[in-house]
């Protein structure tokens, strides 16, 4: 297959290689504005060959694309590919803004043309049995779901700025986990955020932005969800889900990778080199991701997390991000029906 790659940064160029390990995968043709992102990329992997912008990589004839741009660019490309016919992958978020996630879902819904937003947590292996555990009733009735995304350093102020805020780039891997796991839609959130006092202006207070974030949620049938969020967390990456059930509980990252100290006296667990970041803890994910995008493409197998699926992620975070700038709860209703006026 040949595999058209958008944006060549942190991890599109991560997901250069991993496209170019699949066995599927014959050719990569990628782009990016940035010469040197490029250069890197088509230096190192012999496959790959670079175009000067996407629409040149759209009219190249590739059987598929992969959207690894800035997520400000999110929805003009999905619209681009999808009008040219070509199966499209696009990184999270669908798009910066709720406006742009309709119109990208708007622009989808009428065509046959598959789309998958990218959530690694639904192919990682722990994710994966924890699911299958809640969905065959093992843990009996859920009480509470807890998700955590701790990233070990913030990314520069320049991605900050386009990323759409905490809620929107870095807590929808957990509200999507938590909607995937339990199967359950978000009603109501509860957001709070923090900044950290020693960033430099322009990283979060400037965009009303958060270094920090909690989010409490309330599914459909009752059950309570915690997100816990930062950009800076000292000792590691780490991501995990919690589910507890009145039968019994269960948790996925918990590996000796966990970046967590025990203080718990003769307890030498976690053993550790802790996570670094989600090139090491998620890449089997982000493999059987890509692999499965191939087969989306080819028809092969049904599209594993489509635009429709993932608004209910976004509208989630549109809740998180006005809650914790008003301070006060904030359902999906409420920012729905201020969205469809
Ligand atoms: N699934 C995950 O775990 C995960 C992790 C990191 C990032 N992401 C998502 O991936 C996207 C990129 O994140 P990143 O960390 O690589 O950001 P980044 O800032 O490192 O890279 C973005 C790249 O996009 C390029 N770009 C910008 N506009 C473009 C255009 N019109 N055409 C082609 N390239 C363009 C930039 O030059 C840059 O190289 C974001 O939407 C982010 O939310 C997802």
């Amino acid at each position: 297959m040949r595999i058209g790659l958008i944006g060549l940064g942190r991890i599109g160029s991560f997901h250069a290689d991993t496209l170019a390990g699949l066995e599927t995968v014959d050719e990569l043709v990628v782009t990016d504005p940035v010469a040197a992102a490029v250069d890197a990329v088509t230096g190192r992997i012999p496959q790959a060959r670079a175009v000067d912008s996407p629409q040149a990589l759209l009219d190249s004839g590739v059987d598929g694309v992969v959207i690894a741009a800035a997520t400000n660019t999110h929805a003009e490309l999905i619209r681009a590919a999808v009008a040219k016919g070509v199966p499209t992958f696009c990184e999270k978020p669908v798009a910066g803004t709720i406006a742009e996630s309709l119109a990208v879902e708007r622009a989808v819904a009428g065509s046959d043309v598959p789309v998958q937003i990218g959530y690694p947590r639904r192919f990682d292996p722990a994710f994966v049995a924890a699911r299958d555990a809640v969905r065959a009733g093992e843990l009996g009735r859920i009480t509470t779901v807890r998700s955590t995304t701790l990233d070990p350093a913030p990314p520069p102020a320049a991605y900050l700025a386009v990323s759409g805020g905490i809620f929107r780039d870095c807590s929808v891997h957990d509200f999507d986990a938590v909607r995937w796991v339990t199967g359950q839609e978000v009603v109501d959130v509860h957001a709070v955020g923090a900044v950290d006092p020693d960033a430099p202006e322009e990283m979060y207070a400037a965009n009303g932005d958060h270094s920090s974030a909690s989010v409490l949620l309330t599914l459909a049938d009752g059950t309570i969800g915690v997100v816990s969020n930062t950009r800076t967390n000292g000792r590691g990456y780490d991501v995990r889900l919690e589910v507890h059930g009145v039968r019994d509980a269960v948790a996925a990252g918990l590996d000796e990778g966990l970046p967590l100290r025990s203080t718990q006296p003769g307890v030498t667990w976690p053993s550790g080199p802790a996570h670094e970041f989600f090139m090491d803890r998620l890449a089997q994910a982000f493999r059987l991701e890509l692999a499965a995008f191939t087969r989306v493409a080819t028809g092969a197998i049904d599209n594993p997390c489509t635009v429709a699926d993932a608004m209910g992620t976004a509208w989630t975070a549109e809740a998180a991000t006005l809650s914790a700038s008003e301070h006060r709860p904030v359902s999906l209703e409420e920012v729905r029906g201020t969205a469809m006026q």
